[in-house]
């Protein structure tokens, strides 16, 4: 399998092609491509590391080159946000590279899976289903949004709070990547019981842990080294996917449209994607009335990017 990373050189691309020389499975390809000049470089550091993966790196006008024979697209080139600034303010510089990096995919490696990291998550991925429509290559099953930080998040913040072991994969969180969008169902994690209280902090915090981070760097950028980990954990599952396995995990994608045209959810993995979109479960009254109040702003979010295409 070959996994092609556009934006290698960021603040997320670099610890994600790390992480990716470590944990992709043996006999992988990485390919590494950003606009700095410096990305073949970044792509020979991590050659170094003695694990059975080959790696290229690729600059400039070589974005056609990366992007030969890619199984896996993952895309966080773009602009993060500064303190003050929301995903949204991302809007006009992202839409339009995002756009442009989909459009080269969907010529060269049109059968690939993509995983849009670039925010803003709820605007960007329609963005790409557009452009890939216009190409006459979209698969609904290939296109994601990667959602996984706040998966990952509120993994986090629950063993924390409830000084409880780490379990993977044991919440859903779904909805969007923005704001009050993102709508973690605290209610149906197993063994672990919360007053309304925690509920209500804890949503807060896991829909604001991003700015969190944002203030915390003092200007210098939004998150990179856990962004990094939950991207490469995506990646993997999607590899391990079309290896074969079953693999469930959340990502925002274009699902049924019950509640939103796309809508972030958890998915069964195949080899051609998506395979199955998994029940939502039972929601309690206080996620029912957040999913709600929130469709609204998701939905003008999803039209924003696709009228960015349609009506450019
Ligand atoms: N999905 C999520 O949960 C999540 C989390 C954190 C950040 N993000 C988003 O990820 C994006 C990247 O964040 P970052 O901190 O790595 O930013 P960064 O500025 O450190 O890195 C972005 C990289 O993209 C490159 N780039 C810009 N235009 C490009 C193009 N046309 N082709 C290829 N590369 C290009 C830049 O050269 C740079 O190396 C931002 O949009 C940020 O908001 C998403």
């Amino acid at each position: 399998m070959k996994v092609t990373v556009l934006g290698a050189a960021g603040g997320i691309g670099q610890p994600l092609s790390l992480l990716l020389k470590l944990n992709l499975p043996a006999g992988s390809e990485l390919s590494l491509y950003d606009v700095a000049p410096f990305t073949p470089g970044v792509a020979k550091d991590v050659s170094h590391i003695p694990t059975d993966i080959k790696v290229e790196g690729f600059s400039g006008d070589d974005l056609g080159k990366a992007l030969e024979g890619a199984d896996v697209v993952l895309i966080p080139a773009g602009v993060a946000r500064k303190p003050g600034m929301t995903r949204a303010d991302l809007f006009n510089i992202n839409a339009g590279i995002v756009r442009d990096l989909v459009a080269k995919a969907a010529e060269v490696c049109p059968e690939a899976r993509i995983g849009i990291i670039t925010n803003p998550v709820n605007a960007t991925v329609p963005i790409a289903a557009e452009v890939l429509k216009k190409a006459d290559v979209y698969d609904k099953r290939k296109l994601f949004g990667v959602t996984t930080l706040d998966v990952i998040r509120s993994e986090t913040f629950i063993a924390e709070l409830k000084n409880t072991e780490l379990r993977s994969g044991s919440i859903s969180v779904i909805g969007g990547h923005s704001g009050t969008t993102i709508l973690p169902l605290l209610s149906q994690v197993q063994h672990v019981e919360f007053s309304d209280e925690e509920i209500k902090s804890l949503t807060h915090r896991i829909q604001n842990a991003g700015t969190e981070v944002v203030e915390a760097k003092v200007g210098a950028g939004s998150a990179t080294l856990s962004m990094a980990y939950a991207a490469m954990r995506f990646a993997v599952a999607l590899v391990r996917a079309a290896q074969g396995e079953n693999v469930t995990i959340c990502s925002y994608v274009e699902g049924d449209g019950k509640y939103a045209p796309f809508f972030a959810q958890p998915v069964r993995l195949g080899k051609e994607g998506v395979e199955e979109l998994l029940p939502l479960g039972t929601l309690s009254a206080f996620e029912q009335a957040a999913l709600d109040e929130m469709l609204p702003t998701l939905r003008a979010e999803i039209e924003n990017g696709v009228k960015f295409v349609t009506e450019a």
